[in-house]
């Protein structure tokens, strides 16, 4: 089991547990479709975002694998919610894991996800006890693989038209970085 200790706090960001109040920011970016654009998703209205931020706000802890942590991202100075980072638990045995981020595009360009997601990465590593975590993302989407290379980590696979989403043949793009390595 794993209950980190939260909020965690970087130079300009708070990572903390998503409660029911974040409806209103969350859905402001939610609900865009530039930002659902490579993601498995389409834009989500309201009541799709109270659904899905129900079980966001729900889950403190990981007491097993297949289970996702999802911390709500604010700004230091003014408490906004600009973003998220996940980390999923993909296998207990072979301690391995995921993690992902989506920003708000208002807050996109000044290292925000960078600064969360290595925080992630930290709580998988130190915290959990992972031996490897990967991040993917649609072949498309440089601005993720640019994350993932800030990150340091290794980019090991690009698959060719793997997948169909939202209605065409997509790439996808795996990057993978080893607890030595961090
Ligand atoms: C993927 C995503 C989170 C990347 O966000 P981002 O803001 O580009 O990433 P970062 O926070 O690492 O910021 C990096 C940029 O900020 C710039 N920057 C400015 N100040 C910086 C600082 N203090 N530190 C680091 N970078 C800084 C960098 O130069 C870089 O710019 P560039 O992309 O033009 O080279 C964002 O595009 C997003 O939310 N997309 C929609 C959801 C999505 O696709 N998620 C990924 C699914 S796999």
């Amino acid at each position: 089991m794993f209950k980190p200790s939260l909020p965690v706090e970087t130079s300009r960001l708070v990572l903390r547990p998503f409660t029911l109040d974040d409806l209103t920011e969350l859905h402001s970016f939610y609900s865009r479709p530039d930002v659902a654009r490579f993601l498995y998703w389409e834009p989500r209205d309201l009541d799709q975002v109270r659904t899905v931020l129900a079980d966001k706000a729900a889950v403190t802890e990981l007491t097993d694998e297949g289970q996702v942590l999802c911390l709500a991202v604010t700004l230091r100075e003014t408490g906004e919610l600009i973003g998220e980072v996940l980390l999923f638990w993909r296998s207990r045995e072979h301690r391995q894991g995921e993690i992902g981020y989506v920003f708000h595009p208002g807050h996109h360009g000044r290292g925000y996800a960078s600064e969360a997601a290595r925080e992630v990465l930290r709580l998988g590593f130190e915290g959990l006890g992972l031996h490897r975590i990967v991040a993917r993302c649609d072949g498309r989407n440089t601005a993720s693989t640019k994350v993932m290379e800030r990150l340091g980590m290794r980019r090991e696979a690009h698959f060719v038209e793997n997948e169909i989403v939202k209605g065409e043949w997509t790439d996808e793009i795996v990057y993978a970085m080893l607890r030595r390595d961090f």
